[in-house]
């Protein structure tokens, strides 16, 4: 079986149902679509006037062409069952190099890369069911078996509660803005 052919399948938390989206790593076929995504995220964060949000999304989608065929930005996306799928949401991790630095809490050097998780998006009509949650965990699994120990990002107010439910921490990253 294909890389691209796993598939996440997750049963209903409350109903315990059969699973109404299933989770499976993207391709270069998806690259429009988790350039959507990304526009969508932002404009979803009120963060994205909407004069940006084509430039944006030609933007990442030329990126995604460069850095996904090198293996420095692994995506998935979640998909409705009908026929054909429907896109509802996708995540995504960039593998960045890192000069290498001690073990947080542990023994050894972190010579990384670090994975920086990039582009969490749910469709609005598809919230609340799991569907970020399947998406995280389907990236996680692939870091914990590639040995990437090292895994940060930067959470939305929507998306907070979610990662610490998964084990994120706040860190003491700070940031200049310049003006
Ligand atoms: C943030 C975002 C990705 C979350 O997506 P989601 O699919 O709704 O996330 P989940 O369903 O996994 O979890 C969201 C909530 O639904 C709850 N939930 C999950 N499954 C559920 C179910 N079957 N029934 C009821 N509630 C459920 C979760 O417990 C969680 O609750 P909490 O936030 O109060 O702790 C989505 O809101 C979004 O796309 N927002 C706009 C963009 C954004 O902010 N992206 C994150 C960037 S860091």
């Amino acid at each position: 079986m294909s890389q691209h052919a796993v598939r996440f399948q997750h049963l209903d938390r409350d109903t315990m149902s059969p699973p109404t989206f299933a989770v499976r790593q993207a391709g270069a076929a998806d690259i429009p679509v988790l350039a959507q995504h990304r526009a969508a995220m932002f404009r979803d964060m009120g963060k994205l006037p909407s004069s940006l949000e084509e430039p944006l999304e030609q933007a990442t989608a030329s990126f995604l062409r460069e850095a996904m065929p090198r293996g420095e930005y692994l995506a998935w996306v979640a998909e409705d069952h009908e026929t054909p799928p429907s896109t509802i949401g996708g995540a995504g991790v960039q593998l960045r190099p890192i000069l290498p630095r001690p073990r947080d809490g542990a023994d050894g050097l972190e010579l990384g890369p670090e994975a920086i998780v990039l582009n969490v998006y749910v469709e609005p009509a598809w919230r609340r069911r799991g569907v970020a949650d399947a998406l995280m965990r389907a990236a996680l699994q692939t870091l914990t078996e590639r040995g990437i120990r090292r895994i940060v990002l930067h959470a939305s107010a929507d998306g907070r509660r979610l990662y610490e439910r998964l084990g994120f921490m706040p860190t003491n990253e700070m940031r200049l803005d310049p003006r």
